[in-house]
């Protein structure tokens, strides 16, 4: 296997997480306005340059692959991508290709997903009260995603639950959605929202430290450290009540930036560095300009050797503006 790419802070880069659209059919109140301009499609990669981006990385050391959008099963055809992909679970150059989705289009791609080799998913969740639901996605249809979850439990499929805790939201519902989750053999995470992007409203009115759910949850369940590594930013806990594995993503009150072993790539082929930092580099101009992929590994590794500390976030009202200007839903999270 290629030795990794390595950033200018000793740091492997062997994660991969590819936008494939940053078009999504919930609208999230934390991560986009209600009224979004997408992109117009030609400024969109193919799902063959898509590959041929992703497959570059790989044979520069990327060991795990991450598709996320947007909403990555909105992309039409996405199954054409993702089995071909998959190619490089079977030649072992890969471990382990996955998704994070809403779960929205899950009940239909779940078998298929398993079938190309998809073995664990993330699904973003925030509430388990429909009503709620409705408010957080805008017009997300809560049952459609309970029925996505089922589908990839019943596929074989192991999902893990991400939910964002949001101040005055979703707090109240945190020890019921760590229940419900470890009661179907789930994992679950909480994050903290982070300043990407503008939306409809002030973040800091939605900002929740995990330090303080933690210290809340300490009232009414055993947590001891778990070892557990998805080679992601989480911290793991187990919880002694349920026998479940709980895991925090704390990017604004603990950093992990020194541990970071990615980089992103949006749908255009912008290859974003950190997801909270603005430097960036056009993969997509040396991948149209050429069959070789001589100038795009040039550009990937001339990218690398910028690879920022780590991320510039404050949520600070008076600032008032975004630390990033653009949306969650570009860089895919
Ligand atoms: P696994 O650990 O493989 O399950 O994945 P993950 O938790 O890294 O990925 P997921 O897509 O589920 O992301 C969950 C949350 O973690 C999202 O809100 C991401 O934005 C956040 N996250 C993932 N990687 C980073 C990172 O490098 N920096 C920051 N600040 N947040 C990240
Ligand atoms: N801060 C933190 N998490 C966010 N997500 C979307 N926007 C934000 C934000 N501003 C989450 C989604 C999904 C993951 C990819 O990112 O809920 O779980
Ligand atoms: Fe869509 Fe995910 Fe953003 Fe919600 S958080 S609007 S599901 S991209």
């Amino acid at each position: 296997a290629a030795a990794p790419l390595v950033d200018p802070f000793g740091r492997a880069i062997s994660y991969l997480r590819v936008s494939v659209t940053d078009r999504c059919d919930f609208r999230c109140v934390y991560c986009m306005a209600e009224d979004m301009t997408f992109l117009p499609k030609r400024d969109v990669l193919s799902l063959e340059e898509l590959d041929r981006l992703c497959s570059a990385f790989i044979a520069r050391g990327t060991r795990r692959l991450r598709l996320t959008g947007g909403e990555p099963l909105v992309r039409k055809d996405i199954m054409t991508l993702v089995r071909s992909l998959s190619r490089h679970l079977q030649t072992g150059a890969l471990d382990e290709l996955t998704l994070t989705t809403n779960g929205s289009q899950l009940a239909r791609y779940a078998a298929e997903l398993k079938d190309a080799g998809v073995e664990r998913i993330n699904v973003s969740l925030d509430t388990l009260d429909p009503d709620r639901f409705k408010a957080i996605t805008r017009w997300g249809d809560f049952n459609k995603v309970m029925a996505g979850i089922d589908a990839a439990q019943a596929a074989g499929i192991h999902v893990k639950l991400n939910a964002v805790a949001l101040k005055g939201v979703n707090e109240d519902e945190i020890e019921t959605m760590i229940r419900f989750a470890h009661g179907r053999g789930m994992d679950i995470t909480l994050i903290e929202t982070m300043p990407l992007g503008d939306i409809d409203g002030d973040r800091t009115d939605q900002y929740l430290p995990l330090s303080v759910v933690r210290a809340r949850l300490m009232d009414r369940f055993t947590m001891t450290d778990d070892a557990h590594k998805t080679g992601g930013p989480a911290r793991y806990v187990r919880v002694a009540e349920t026998g479940g594995r709980l895991g925090f993503i704390t990017p604004m009150t603990h950093n992990f930036c020194e541990s970071c072993n990615r980089v992103r790539v949006t749908c255009t082929g912008t290859l974003y560095m950190c997801l909270g930092q603005d430097d960036a580099a056009d993969l997509r101009k040396p991948l149209r300009a050429s069959e070789s992929d001589e100038a795009l590994n040039a550009a990937i590794e001339e990218a690398i050797s910028r690879k920022p500390k780590g991320h510039d976030f404050i949520i600070d009202r008076r600032t008032a503006r975004p630390a990033v200007a653009r949306h969650m839903s570009v860089t895919g999270g």
